[in-house]
């Protein structure tokens, strides 16, 4: 190769240098030139075999040529990147006067039921109550006898029972008609002293304005050796005033009666509407929100303990019919029509995690 033909050779690559009109186009002539087999690697590789004397001038002629297609590629490569960056902040545009779209955080909704069941638990957990749990499917025995309603007994029409298919020894098992059952199992799976709640879903055939087949209870039961009624109306109430975060709230403790409690009351919550809005502890209007007593003798025998030897209360609280009446909603059935306008507007944000520190629903 003659210093001519090293002449023509740096002409034809910057003339490739020059003609490439991408980025990858550009990048093709680099690898032609100076990748691994490109025609100026080859050309040094060849140097090993020159005489000495021809190696040292040539070497440094190829060497000028390299030097030159490299600075050549450089500085293409700088202009094309240019060029692509000026191309995309002219195609691309962003109007930054659109809204922001909301994420999942801003958009998703905790429904009501789930937002006043957190209320609530955070309420008793305060109060030094742990968390119970029962299946939805349950027995006879934990849904109607263990808790002093046998056989017979009028208060098994009264629940309006979902019964499974009979089996063959004859038994059914049943959707739980109340968290009661829960009282059973806690006191059947431990021993005394106890202090727990049990928030969840109960059924029942029954359905219009104010009641639907499936809705919330939370069942509350203290035992231990000394626990009376005036524990039992003042932790209500302690309980009224926190979840409805006033500081005085009208209660009416009803004389009643549960198979299960002894003496057992209901107990209504005073309010008034004013317009579309629900006031609590003003008004003269009354809306029951739960069923409450001193535990029955049978049902502490029941689970094996001796009512000789301890006592105490259980009550039942209507979760849905709190929340209506905090939130005020006045229809139960949209609670579960799955109507997103309906959870949109009543709904709460994910971030909404109700504290007593913080105020419960701010
Ligand atoms: N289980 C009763 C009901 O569903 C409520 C209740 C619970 C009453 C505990 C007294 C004690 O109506």
């Amino acid at each position: 190769m003659t210093p001519t033909d090293l002449d023509t050779l740096q002409r034809d690559l910057l003339d490739a240098v020059a003609g490439a009109g991408d980025l990858a186009a550009l990048e093709d002539v680099r690898v032609a030139a100076l990748g691994k087999k490109g025609r100026i690697s080859e050309l040094m590789k060849s140097l090993g075999a020159m005489p000495a004397e021809e190696r040292k001038a040539f070497g440094q002629a190829v060497n000028g040529v390299k030097t030159a297609v490299a600075e050549a590629l450089g500085a293409r490569k700088q202009a094309l990147d240019a060029g692509a960056l000026a191309e995309r902040l002219s195609s691309e545009r962003a109007d930054v006067t659109l809204p922001v779209r909301q994420g999942p955080l801003g958009e998703g909704r905790i429904h009501p039921v789930s937002q006043v069941w957190d209320e609530i638990t955070e309420i008793f957990a305060d109060m030094g109550f742990a968390i119970a749990e029962g299946p939805d499917i349950e027995t006879d025995h934990h849904n109607f006898t263990a808790l002093n309603i046998p056989e017979e007994h009028p208060a098994r029409q009264e629940h309006d029972t979902f019964y499974f298919n009979e089996r063959e020894d004859g038994s059914r098992m049943l959707l739980r008609t109340h968290t009661s059952p829960v009282q059973i199992r806690t006191m059947e799976a431990s021993e005394p002293p106890l202090r727990i709640i049990a928030p969840g879903r109960v059924y029942r055939c029954d359905s219009d304005q104010t009641h639907t087949p499936m809705f919330h209870q939370v069942e509350g039961l203290v035992i231990d050796e000394e626990t009376h009624l005036g524990h039992l109306k003042w932790v209500l109430e302690a309980f009224c005033k926190a979840f409805f975060e006033v500081d005085a709230v009208k209660m009416r403790f009803r004389a009643s009666h549960f198979p299960f409690t002894e003496p057992s009351m209901e107990v209504d919550v005073g309010y008034a509407k004013v317009g579309d809005e629900i006031r609590i502890g003003e008004g003269d209007q009354w809306l029951e929100i739960l069923g409450c007593g001193m535990v029955h003798p049978n049902v502490l025998r029941n689970v094996g303990y001796d009512p000789s030897k301890v006592q105490g209360f259980a009550f039942g609280l209507g979760i849905d019919r709190i929340a209506m009446l905090k939130y005020g909603m006045p229809d139960l059935r949209a609670f579960f029509a799955a109507d997103l306008r309906w959870l949109r507007h009543y709904g709460f944000g994910v971030l909404d995690v109700p504290t007593l520190a913080r105020g419960l629903s701010r």
